[in-house]
């Protein structure tokens, strides 16, 4: 029996490299690939929470992100802006409402995902900054509840090869992102008035604030969107989670 044990093990590890058995396996000619993927983020979705260290998955709840740097001029924003240190918590409640891959000759995704809500919190420091007629510069620290957020997320990857080894890199990141509520607060700050009357702006009309950043807010979720993934997807041979006929032993 004990020889029996040991040669699955044997076996279960050397069809699935040093990949953990709640990785995704999926075969590349499953008619169900999707459906396949998505199966394998839920039975993930504990571990997110805090992070894979063995396979590089970051923690995903709270997500940190150590520095942002923010630089965006429009016709009613210019936006210089550093943020440090910054943390949010909810993401690993996120919802996949779709899933679409395309694996002919090329590795296209789409996501479309929802999170209910991200409790964030950082350091700010925004200099020779506007959102439309109001000054925005200070430093000091940012606290933010958003709400009903939508993120549909798409690109492709193309195989890469480290030592011999092929993994996927994602090229590109495309996001649309849709945040139904925000609230924050700015504290801490070393321009009191500029810093209350900024928060009272937003907080009086927080749709109207979130439509002129958007274009910032898709630019930075995708940039963070891109480098996650390929944190992950670095760590993770593409034959150990994306199998073909020809290679599944
Ligand atoms: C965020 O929500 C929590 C409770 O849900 C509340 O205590 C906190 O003050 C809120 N923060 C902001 C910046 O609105």
């Amino acid at each position: 029996m004990k020889v029996l044990i040991f040669f699955f093990i044997v076996i279960a590890t050397d069809v699935y490299g040093s990949v953990p058995d709640y990785f995704p396996h999926c075969k590349k000619s499953d008619p169900q690939i999707e459906k396949c993927f998505l199966d394998a983020v839920e039975s993930m979705r504990p571990r997110l929470k805090s992070g894979i260290p063995e396979v590089n998955v970051p923690a995903l709840d709270p997500f940190t992100v150590p520095t942002l740097k923010l630089d965006r001029t429009a016709s009613n924003l210019r936006l210089k802006a550093t943020l440090r240190n910054m943390k949010a918590l909810g993401g690993s409640n996120f919802k996949i409402e779709k899933f679409k891959l395309n694996l002919n000759n090329k590795y296209l995704a789409e996501v479309r995902l929802s999170i209910p809500k991200l409790v964030v919190a950082g350091d700010y420091d925004v200099r020779g900054s506007r959102i439309l007629t109001v000054d925005i510069n200070g430093k000091g620290k940012l606290r933010g509840n958003f709400s009903a957020i939508y993120v549909v997320a798409k690109g492709p990857a193309k195989p890469i090869v480290k030592d011999n080894v092929e993994y996927l890199q994602v090229d590109k990141v495309i996001t649309k992102v849709k945040i139904g509520h925000g609230h924050i607060a700015l504290d801490d700050s070393d321009s009191p008035a500029a810093a209350s009357s900024a928060a009272t702006f937003f907080n009086a009309s927080p749709g109207i604030v979130l439509d002129i950043l958007n274009p910032l807010v898709e630019e930075t979720t995708a940039a963070v969107l891109k480098a996650f993934l390929n944190k992950i997807l670095g760590g993770i041979p593409i034959k150990d989670i994306l199998t073909d006929e020809t290679n599944t032993s």
